[in-house]
């Protein structure tokens, strides 16, 4: 070819990536693998195997991990956890040699994820690679930092770690920084198809003289993962399918260990007509053709609004045309192999089985690639609309207006990412707080940073990775306040002297309301005197109150000083009838109500502090812009209250309230007239209809319902620990937020767990 053949065809010739070095590396290995644990290699059982997907050679031999192994495992881990959790100095330390490793390594680790994942080298050397080494350089600041700035919170102990296949290095790092920096160890199972970055960043460690036990990796399918979810880890943390994800929240049900899931998603990629078309299409290759779309954020649902859907889709049609699919080491290669055989006929099976809309594909090589798919023409309801493809295949349609775009956007069972173009800065900080979504991209898409917090809502999963926010998925909070001892109800004997029927009623939407099944107990005091009698509220009941609670959506929009106003308010009601409500405790427990009130009182106090202070940050990351990561209600709050009659309420309601919640409180089992009263302060007090609803009656009557509505998106409890495994099990249904607990937190707990953080993201200039 001549130089005139090249300047008229404007083709790339091949710039191959040397493989020889990570060839060399696995060659010097024997091609086989065994796990690594308590800091040294077990013996390679020769299991299963680790393929090239873009040549289908078997790259080497890995060993699917028994028993035995991970109870080797954790007992190394749970044994260096102390000493390791000693000094955030000496960790920092670690951390920043990791770093520097990683980084002296770099071409290596980036040709063999190319190798082993099939993703194009120019991605794995520019992006995944630097990102991990990144994560570990801040995360070694944090652990330097987390005595003098995280005085208040302690390492949760031994993390079991379980992450995919699409980043896998980069999942890697986004687990094990951060559980290391906070003083956690960890036993971490790469996805059987990409295990080789995970071993070799194993003796990386080894290298830096880690001491042993810290990090620990276990290799195997997902029966490895399963052993160690049901292991004795404190806190488990997963990336990869939502089904998988309900798995294992369902298994670690009841059990007390934390758990962070990071899942799948729908993300929706909305161009409004003011976009600069040319950089919203460009945006689209790093959304959707990005890791040939096996990314969970991946902008993989195209919004265009109408007016300039036809310019759009021509435009877009043509720069897919431009993409070049192939050998993943080639340096000019923008689109690389499909991870394995299995995911590439899952593709291809979900585009063949569409039968809407029009399709336009470009070709691809034949092997494992798929070539970069555009279908056009759907529904909002069609399942290719809902539905997670994880491949190179965007899906679309078009909208009105921005109130059209946004109820198409969150018409999706995922809250993962969302990513707006548009030139109006005043429509982009518009739409941005409306969508559903963890991460929100204005004019930019995919980005990332260890500064800023990467997370879901809804189906999505829970938990953040990455900056400040991050950390408390790893650490918990010191001196958590003492339960007391629980109580049971009184019993007594005989009804009320007073045949005038009284029964405290339900409190739903801010109306008195009586049961659905019509039922009600007598609460009796400790000498077994009659003091009224409350209503049993059932499934129904919960349900009439969740619905309440939805309708009083208006709340989440309120100011944080309207609702400190109307939370200073209540406690100027409750001020004015302290005594009342004391003598209430006093008949119910036999013991003085007035401390008691006065801590409702603080309470209330508290919360109308925090109300309008609770802030956001904004992240430095490191692009021309910034990360608002901003502090949005979590929405419906189901709670069980502790036994206590009046400050167990409060600190449920005070919090959610202030955050802009609603809430749905079944109040003290044992001694529920104190919170029956206080339906009256509630309706004296300006708080609007549907805000707050209580439920009296039995706990386990509403505990597993309250864990299964799709419409509550988290559910504490702090009533019987015996209800936790119902709940949490339940809960699996829309992967809602618990918080299982003997008694209601200090006031930062309970206001991290009244909030959701929503990274958005704003580029300055051009
Ligand atoms: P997966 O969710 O099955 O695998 C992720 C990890 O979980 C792997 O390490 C796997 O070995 C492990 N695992 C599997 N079953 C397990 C169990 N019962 N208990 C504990 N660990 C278990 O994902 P898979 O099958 O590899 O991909 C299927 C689909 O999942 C993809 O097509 C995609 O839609 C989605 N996915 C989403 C990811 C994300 O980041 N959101 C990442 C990977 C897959």
């Amino acid at each position: 070819m001549t130089v005139k053949n090249i300047l008229e065809t404007m083709d790339y010739g091949p710039a191959p990536e040397s493989a020889a070095e990570a060839l060399a590396w696995l060659d010097s290995k024997s091609r086989q693998f065994g796990h690594y644990i308590d800091g040294k290699f077990t013996a390679p059982t020769q299991d299963f195997t680790s393929k090239n997907p873009a040549t289908g050679e078997v790259l080497a031999r890995l060993s699917q991990a028994r028993q035995d192994d991970i109870d080797t495992a954790v007992i190394a881990a749970r044994k260096a956890q102390k000493s390791w959790a000693k000094s955030g100095h000496t960790r920092a330390k670690y951390l920043y040699a990791l770093a520097r490793a990683l980084q002296k390594h770099a071409r290596l680790f980036a040709v063999l994820e190319t190798l082993d994942n099939g993703k194009p080298i120019r991605e794995s050397r520019d992006i995944d690679v630097p990102l991990a080494q990144r994560h570990f350089y801040h995360h070694a600041g944090y652990a330097q930092l987390m005595d003098a700035e995280l005085p208040d919170r302690e390492p949760l102990g031994v993390c079991g770690q379980i992450i995919p296949w699409n980043f896998p290095l980069l999942m890697l790092a986004w687990k094990i920084a951060p559980a290391l920096a906070m003083g956690n160890t960890v036993v971490l199972k790469p996805a059987e198809y990409t295990s080789l970055t995970a071993l070799l960043f194993a003796e990386i460690c080894e290298q830096v003289g880690l001491p042993k036990g810290v990090v620990n990796i276990v290799t195997g399918d997902g029966a490895v993962g399963e052993m160690i979810t049901a292991s004795g880890v404190d806190k488990l943390a997963f990336t990869g399918s939502t089904e998988v994800g309900r798995i294992i929240r369902k298994a670690t049900a009841g059990s007390g260990k934390a758990l962070s899931l990071e899942l799948g998603g729908k993300s929706p990629y909305i161009v409004f007509d003011d976009a600069d078309i040319d950089s919203a299409v460009e945006g689209l290759v790093d959304a959707i053709w990005f890791n040939q779309g096996q990314v969970c954020c991946a902008g993989s649902r195209l919004l265009v609004q109408e007016g300039v859907a036809d310019t759009f889709y021509r435009k877009l049609k043509s720069r897919m045309d431009g993409l070049r699919i192939g050998d993943p080491l080639d340096k000019c290669i923008d689109v690389g192999a499909i991870v394995d055989p299995i995911q590439r006929a899952t593709i291809a099976d979900m585009v063949a089985s569409n039968t809407e809309g029009e399709t336009y594909q470009t070709t691809a090589p034949d092997g494992c690639f798929y070539p970069p798919t555009l279908i056009t023409g759907l529904t909002t309801s069609s399942n290719l609309m809902q539905e997670e493809i994880f491949g190179p295949v965007l899906v679309s349609t078009t909208f009105r207006t921005p109130a059209e775009a946004v109820a198409m956007a969150n018409d999706t069972r995922y809250g993962l990412a969302a990513t707006v173009w548009t030139e109006n800065v005043n429509l982009a900080l518009d739409i941005a707080p409306q969508l559903v979504a963890g991460i929100v991209w204005v004019n930019s898409t995919n980005l990332m940073d260890a500064a800023a917090g990467f997370g879901g809502v809804r189906e999505s999963g829970f938990g953040r990775e990455g900056g400040w926010e991050g950390l408390s998925s790893y650490t918990r909070a010191k001196n958590a306040p003492k339960p007391a001892k629980p109580v049971a109800a009184f019993e007594g004997k005989g009804g009320l002297s007073d045949p005038i029927d009284r029964t405290a009623k339900l409190y739903i939407g801010g109306k008195q309301a009586r049961p659905d099944g019509g039922y009600s107990r007598i609460v009796y005091g400790p000498k077994g005197d009659a003091l009224g009698e409350v209503s049993l509220a059932n499934r129904k009941d919960l349900r009439n109150a969740v619905e309440a609670a939805h309708k009083a959506n208006g709340w989440s929009k309120t100011t944080g000083h309207l609702r400190a106003q109307i939370l200073y308010y209540m406690a100027e009601n409750l001020s004015a009838r302290a005594s009342e409500f004391a003598d209430r405790i006093k008949s119910m427990t036999g013991k003085q109500g007035r401390d008691e009130v006065e801590d409702a009182l603080q309470t209330l106090f508290t919360y109308a502090a925090w109300a309008d202070k609770y802030d956001g940050q904004v992240h430095g990351v490191p692009i021309r812009g910034v990360a608002l990561a901003m502090k949005e209600p979590v929405g419906v709050i189901a709670a069980l209250c502790d036994q206590r009659p009046l400050a167990g309420l409060l600190e449920v309601i005070a919090p959610a309230m202030a955050m802009g919640n609603r809430v749905v409180a079944s109040v003290s089992e044992v001694f529920p007239l104190a919170a029956t009263d206080f339906i009256q302060i509630l309706e004296t007090s300006d708080v609007p209809a549907g805000v707050v609803n209580l439920l009296t009656g039995d706990h386990k009557d509403v505990a597993q319902h309250m864990g299964a509505h799709m419409d509550i998106d988290a559910v504490w409890s702090f009533s019987d620990p015996r209800h936790a495994a119902a709940i949490e099990a339940a809960s699996a249904s829309n992967l809602k937020r618990t918080l299982i607990a003997p008694v209601p937190g200090a006031a930062k707990t309970m206001l991290d767990a009244a909030t959701e953080v929503k990274n958005i993201w704003v580029p300055y200039g051009e």
